[in-house]
């Protein structure tokens, strides 16, 4: 109930206001349970406002209490409603938009307690090794099966308790994460640019695949994750060039363009519901447009950053196509030395520009995957 009240009010109650707040918690019950008519329901919700000396808050209370008694009346169409599902209606109803066969798997999957998937740091041990390390120590493990360097603990302990943590043995990554670097597939020297990197997961596991015929410039505009990133790459033994700065301000220059760049820049975080519950409750309608744009804007200043035939990966941990695929179509008709290739995995569900990971499917978080190839310049001046 306290999550319907907070998706109901466009701002939090003070604190001097709880009783109002326990109001309301009562009538929203009293509408869910009790099977309060709708009139008398109001009406003496209302009449306990006024009866508390709070006249202003009639009219809020008035006015929850009919919009729920709205969108209550619209989802039982549905039989079964958001609330039962904990989303907001608006996001249940763009991720049902979005995935007309498996809205209702989404959201339970976002419901679900999510596994502890763990990165092996293939610099320091070997799967297989840090495996039978937890067997030693009688804490049960299976591998990944899409990612070669993941392992799910299947009875979740605290980290520090975990053999090899202050070694730096292993990171805490999904495993559909832990696929970027698949996907990427650096084979060639050269540069590599990281553009939204800290706290530096996918730098990191980038790292511990490189050789010395690469290099990595982990670039990230918030400091403080920015320290995170410091951190993680200390405790996991290994370096790399970092930059505090905006990557839609990035100088590009002919001679210093990337072979590799991959950009897992702000999103939406609507695929990882299951591992951050809070974020259908924070997020607005309004902030998908925004992010959109913020994501488009940074696709089209890296782009400029990219050496021909390089590749661009874009990644999000968001489900929804306003973020994904519809990002890439809009960059697409802009660019015409761009093209996707969406590969052939046997995980996720293609679509138009790339692939998806559902949330919950092979437990992995929602992901996507579009991968950018930047063609010659001259092939390009050929085709027109
Ligand atoms: C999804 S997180 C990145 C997670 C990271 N790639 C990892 O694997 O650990 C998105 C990041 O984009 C950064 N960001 C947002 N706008 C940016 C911008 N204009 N320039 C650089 N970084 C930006 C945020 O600070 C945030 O750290």
């Amino acid at each position: 109930m306290t999550e319907a009240l907070s998706t109901l009010l466009k701002k939090p109650l003070r604190q001097k206001d709880a009783d109002i707040h326990m109001l309301i918690l009562s009538a929203l019950f009293q509408a869910k349970f009790m099977q309060t008519p709708p009139h008398a329901l109001v009406s003496e919700n209302v009449e306990a406002a006024r009866s508390l000396k709070k006249e202003w808050a009639c009219k809020l209370v008035n006015a929850v209490l009919r919009r729920y008694l709205k969108e209550n009346q619209v989802n039982a169409l549905d039989s079964k409603t958001h609330f039962d599902c904990n989303h907001p209606p608006w996001l249940a109803a763009l991720i049902r938009q979005d995935w007309p066969d498996d809205w209702e798997s989404i959201l339970m999957a976002n419901n679900a307690h999510p596994p502890l998937t763990l990165r092996v740091n293939s610099q320091r041990v070997t799967r297989s090794e840090y495996l039978e390390t937890l067997i030693e120590k009688n804490i049960e493990a299976v591998s990944t099966h899409h990612s070669p360097d993941g392992v799910i603990i299947k009875n979740p302990i605290p980290l520090e308790s975990l053999p090899g943590f202050h070694e730096g043995h292993f990171s805490v990554q999904d495993e559909a994460a832990q696929l970027s670097r698949l996907v990427l597939n650096i084979n060639k020297p050269g540069l590599i640019l990281d553009a939204c990197a800290a706290p530096g997961g996918k730098t990191t596991h980038l790292l511990e695949h490189l050789n010395e015929e690469n290099s990595l410039l982990s670039v990230d505009c918030d400091q403080d994750r920015m320290k995170r990133l410091t951190k993680n790459l200390a405790r996991l033994g290994m370096s790399c060039e970092t930059l505090i700065a905006d990557a839609t301000q990035l100088n590009s220059s002919p001679e210093k363009n990337y072979g590799f760049i991959l950009l897992d820049g702000p999103c939406s975080a609507s695929g990882v519901i299951r591992r951050h519950p809070d974020i259908r409750f924070h997020r607005r309608e309004a902030d998908i447009v925004k992010l959109a744009e913020k994501q488009l804007a940074l696709l089209e200043r890296l782009w400029h950053l990219l050496a021909d035939n390089g590749k661009l990966l874009y990644v999000t941990c968001s489900i929804l196509r306003a973020e994904n695929d519809n990002v890439i179509e809009g960059f697409l008709e802009e660019n015409s030395d761009a093209e996707t290739d969406t590969g052939s995995f046997l995980w996720g569900v293609k679509t138009k520009h790339g692939r998806q990971i559902l949330p919950g499917v092979s437990n992995m978080d929602g992901f996507y995957f579009s991968l950018i190839k930047k063609r010659n310049k001259c092939h390009v001046q050929l085709a027109k």
